[in-house]
């Protein structure tokens, strides 16, 4: 799960993703493609937003995304379109590329749609966000528990 802090929509990503996998198969991880928030905690309002949904993210730290997670993980999903730009420019082959893909996707196939950033936005943002996220984790984990488990 990747987008540019590694601190609001990418945390939430991993936690709701990872609650919806059998955690013996499946690995679920996060980053950023920018450095500013390496080794922090995720948002405080991150933080709430994922507990009033009865998941913590608070053990979570920053990292920043690296060619070598082409190789580590199988399914790499961008937030948006400006993440997507970033990771493909780090893709050195076709199996590396192929593995990246806009999130919400899965929700609204060839749409492009963009996980908007709450970081400046209204305080309900994570909220939207936490239920977009919600909604494309069950469709997500539907499949690669399909593929994979
Ligand atoms: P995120 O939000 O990409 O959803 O983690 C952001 C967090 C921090 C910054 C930008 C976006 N920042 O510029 O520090």
């Amino acid at each position: 799960m990747v987008c540019l802090g590694n601190i609001c929509r990418s945390p939430l990503a991993e936690g709701i993703l990872a609650s919806k996998l059998p955690k013996n198969k499946f690995t679920v991880a996060s980053a950023g493609t920018g450095s500013w928030h390496i080794g922090h905690a995720p948002d405080a309002r991150s933080i709430a937003a994922a507990k009033n949904h009865n998941l913590d993210i608070s053990n979570q730290r920053g990292r920043q995304f690296k060619t070598t997670d082409f190789d580590t993980y199988d399914y790499i999903y961008v937030m948006d379109n400006s993440n997507y730009t970033d990771v493909i420019n780090l893709t050195e082959n076709t199996a590396h590329k192929d593995k990246v893909q806009i999130i919400l996707n899965e929700l609204y196939p060839n749409e492009n749609v963009d996980v908007p950033d709450p970081y400046f936005g209204m305080t309900n943002g994570f909220e939207i966000v936490y239920g977009m996220l919600d909604e494309v984790c069950d469709i997500i984990a539907d499949k690669l528990i399909a593929k994979h488990a």
